[in-house]
């Protein structure tokens, strides 16, 4: 069965290595036969998060978070990604997390990802206690980059660096094989 992987990348910049980094990590996925579903916040106008709706965010008046909400039902495992924004993950990110549920994370793997710094890892580490409150499995390996990770061309950046792509490989490698190990704890 190929993987279901929803990828949020949280970003609010409109050239953003963040995104780059994330269409690194969608590309290795694809090519260990995972379906990607990428929803890029910048551009998803989700409304904020309203409490009403914390239990069922089925019933959101709005259709976006209704489609949000399925679409993180849906997933086998999840992809977060963040720049550093003031020592954390971005609000962009936070504010679609509060959207959702445990019942949308339980038991299902979750990659983290994040640029800023010098590779700080203060997104993803924080992302892990987050996580371990909606009921995820966040893998053991994560990836942080920095801005020489890359190169600057007209259309974009382009993640170069053999280090952090061997840990691409690694990371895609293990939420694969986490969202295939932990779909018995899913169906009970
Ligand atoms: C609101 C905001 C807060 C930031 N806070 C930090 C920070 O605490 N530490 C840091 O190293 N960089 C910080 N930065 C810089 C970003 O991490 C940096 O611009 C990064 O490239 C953003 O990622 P992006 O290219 O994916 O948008 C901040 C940028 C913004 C917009």
């Amino acid at each position: 069965m190929s993987a279901r992987i929803l990828v949020l990348s949280g970003s609010s910049g409109e050239r953003s290595r963040t995104r780059s980094l994330v269409e690194a990590v969608e590309k290795a996925l694809i090519d260990r036969n995972a379906t990607t579903t990428h929803w890029d916040l910048r551009n998803a106008e989700l409304p904020f998060a309203d409490a009403r709706f914390h239990d069922d965010p089925g019933r959101h008046p709005d259709a976006t978070v209704r489609e949000f909400s399925a679409a993180a039902r849906e997933a086998h495992a999840f992809v977060l990604a963040s720049p550093i924004y003031h020592n954390s993950f971005s609000g962009l990110l936070k504010n679609a997390l509060d959207h959702l549920t445990i019942a949308h994370f339980q038991y299902k793997p979750v990659a983290l990802i994040s640029h800023g710094g010098n590779r700080s890892t203060q997104a993803c580490d924080q992302l892990r206690v987050v996580v371990r409150g909606l009921g995820g499995v966040a893998i053991p390996t994560q990836v942080c980059t920095a801005n020489v990770d890359y190169r600057e061309t007209p259309e974009g950046y382009v993640l170069e660096c053999e280090d952090i792509l061997a840990r691409v490989a690694r990371l895609t490698t293990e939420l694969a094989v986490f969202a295939t190990a932990l779909s018995p704890l899913r169906r009970s």
